[in-house]
């Protein structure tokens, strides 16, 4: 498996909502790689089931990265051992730029754009363990401030494939308007491998601005594909149309995939899906309201048949979805 990373879409990690049902729909609307929640290293050495079933992947998903984090040498190579045991992994992303707390005090995450040395050596470790053909770092632009040049050259001669950048230190936190492009712009100009840029792509137009003003080699996608997962075919078929599907039926088939995957508990966790899903259509404060009541698989079913029966997405033929993973196999 050759990755080609030419307008590479690739779907964020998200703890907490890109888990396989998730991934599996944005497969669908074209997006090339996908990448799990991420997962603790820790929690994968001392591994519950639970670890081990964020790891899975949907057939679909190739290529499939698994993301993970930590900053203790044995722990990170004990995990890359354990993800060497399971099949169809292609990449190991390292996460080097979650802001939460519990993560970056404890200088994993975001806590390593302080420590570069070290962030180099945790990727040393994992390019040295792991048996799979790519290893990818995804890093803000620095802890409490920017630090493009730094990052940029400590990555330069380190063992990866791709470098996927937030535009965004730890400290901007998800605010809008401290994206920076150009910082993206910088670490690119100095890195040799592929570069993909992060943060506020939101549609296809500011998908093309942000290639064009990066130069970066693809783009990764987050909290838009939350409520709208068909951003990849926008974006590949650069166009404002939503696909010809009914709104009803993704949601219905995304549900389903989570009762399977996860039994009963999907339809709790669903209620998130089912509130990105209602934004911006008529009555979905009160639809929110009762999907924060449901437990019942039928039931929910039932409330979702309705809900969404009066959204239908499109009234017109579209063109054919792009062919999925084209540029990536
Ligand atoms: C709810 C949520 C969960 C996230 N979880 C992760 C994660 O597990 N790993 C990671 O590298 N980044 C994580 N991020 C950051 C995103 O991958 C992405 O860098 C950020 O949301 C900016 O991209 P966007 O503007 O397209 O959403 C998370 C962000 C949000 C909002």
């Amino acid at each position: 498996m050759k990755i080609k990373f030419d307008n590479l879409l690739m779907l964020a990690p998200l703890a907490g909502y890109t888990d396989l049902p998730f991934r599996n729909v944005v497969k669908y609307f074209g997006a090339d790689i996908t990448v799990s929640e991420m997962i603790s290293s820790h929690a994968l050495v001392y591994s519950n089931a639970k670890t081990l079933k964020m790891v899975e992947k949907s057939p679909n998903e190739t290529p499939y990265a698994v993301q993970i984090s930590g900053s203790k040498p044995e722990i990170i190579k004990k995990a890359t051992e354990i993800l060497n045991d399971i099949n169809g992994i292609d990449i190991i992303d390292f996460n080097c730029g979650c802001p939460a707390p519990k993560v970056a005090n404890h200088g994993n995450g975001s806590g390593l754009l302080k420590d570069l040395p070290k962030l180099v050596e945790m990727l040393t470790i994992i390019k040295q363990t792991t048996k799979t053909p790519y290893t990818s770092v995804k890093v803000r632009l620095g802890f409490d401030k920017k630090i493009p040049l730094e990052i940029a050259n400590a990555l330069k001669d380190a063992p990866i494939d791709y470098v996927v950048v937030h535009g965004r230190t730890k400290s901007d936190g998800y605010k809008k308007d401290r994206i920076d492009y150009d910082s993206i712009a910088l670490i690119k100009s100095i890195l040799k491998v592929p570069v993909i840029a992060n943060g506020e792509i939101t549609d296809y137009k500011i998908a093309k601005y942000v290639l064009n003003t990066t130069g970066a080699n693809g783009l990764m996608i987050g909290r838009a594909a939350i409520s709208s997962p068909w951003i990849f075919w926008q974006i590949k078929n650069q166009t404002e149309a939503i696909p010809s599907i009914i709104k009803k039926d993704l949601v219905l088939k995304h549900f389903d995939s989570m009762v399977d995957f996860y039994g009963a508990r999907g339809v709790i966790m669903f209620r998130k899906n089912l509130h990105a899903y209602a934004k911006g259509h008529h009555g979905a404060s009160d639809f929110r309201d009762i999907v924060n009541s449901l437990i019942d698989i039928k039931e929910t079913r039932n409330r979702i048949e309705d809900f969404f029966e009066t959204h239908l997405l499109v009234d017109r033929p579209l063109p054919q979805l792009v062919t999925l993973n084209a540029r990536s196999v």
